[in-house]
């Protein structure tokens, strides 16, 4: 008799936006049996482990820095072992600065990439083959991806790079039966601000910025993601600002977005 069993995988479940992820996957989703959690932070993944009812869903903390090539190796080898059924890829992991590109260090420039656009992808690559039919790739992205954003330039061209991606593979894997959706949050009161160094007074325009709120942006997004949307943004605010940089001339919806 063959037992499946079947999987969530989880970046950056340590905090905000990933935590909302993993309290509704292991909550709301009965079909999921086990969810693969990943991010650094082997504290606070053991703590997200533990704080669910084991009898019920088996917890695997992997801690990895998805800026590392190594990391997807070391993933890629442990799912050759265990052959996970991986129903459900929520690349959350992310990360950003809030400064001018002169004022970034060459560290901050080349992590963000890193982890934002190649570890996404190779995240996606190392997860791909364990997929199959009614399975979901739930990526998250930014109001940062709808138009070139003076004063965040690197990271929002990386959420661009997040939603382009998640657009083009949602097409080629929709006969496969994989449904792709891209979440475009708006400001959330996370951890990414600390860890993005963002502080108040940094930009006016940023700060004034409505607030999306982490719960509700899991909640909905993973709703549509259950519908096959393929992009998913909260707020009228943001799907109008959306609107906006598609239909404005160019250098007008980059005037639009400066920070
Ligand atoms: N908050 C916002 O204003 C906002 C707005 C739009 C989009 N987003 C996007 O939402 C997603 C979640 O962010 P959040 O707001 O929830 O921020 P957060 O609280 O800082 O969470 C980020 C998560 O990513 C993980 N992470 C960061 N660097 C990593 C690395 N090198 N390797 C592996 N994991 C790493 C962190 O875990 P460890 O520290 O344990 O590694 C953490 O679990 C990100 O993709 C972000 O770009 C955020």
């Amino acid at each position: 008799m063959v037992i499946v069993v079947a999987s969530a995988v989880i970046t950056g479940a340590s905090s905000g936006l990933g935590k909302e992820y993993f309290n509704l996957a292991a909550n709301n989703f009965e079909d999921i049996d086990e969810i693969w959690i990943i991010s650094r932070s082997k504290e606070k993944l053991d703590a997200l482990a533990q704080s669910i009812d084991n009898e019920k869903k088996r917890v695997i903390a992997v801690y990895l820095d998805l800026s590392k090539e190594e990391s997807y190796e070391k993933l890629g080898k442990i799912f050759e072992m265990h052959k996970p059924d991986i129903r459900l890829l929520i690349n959350n992991a992310g990360a950003g600065n809030l400064k001018s590109f002169e004022n970034l260090t060459e560290k901050e420039a080349a992590d963000t990439v890193k982890l934002n656009a190649l570890g996404l992808t190779m995240m996606t690559k190392v997860c791909l083959p364990y997929m199959g039919e009614d399975s979901f790739i739930l990526n998250v992205s930014s109001i940062g991806s709808f138009a070139p954003t003076a004063n965040m330039s690197v990271y929002c061209a990386t959420k661009a790079y997040v939603s382009s991606f998640s657009m083009a593979i949602a097409e080629e894997l929709e006969e496969k039966g994989i449904t792709v959706t891209a979440v475009c949050p708006g400001p959330m009161e996370t951890n990414f601000f600390n860890a993005g160094n963002i502080k108040e007074g940094s930009s006016k325009k940023f700060f004034s910025l409505p607030r999306d709120n982490p719960s509700k942006i899991a909640e909905k997004s993973m709703k549509a993601m259950m519908k096959g949307k393929r992009m998913y943004i909260g707020k009228f605010y943001y799907k109008l600002y959306r609107f906006l940089s598609k239909i404005l001339p160019n250098d007008l919806a980059i005037s639009l977005s400066k920070l």
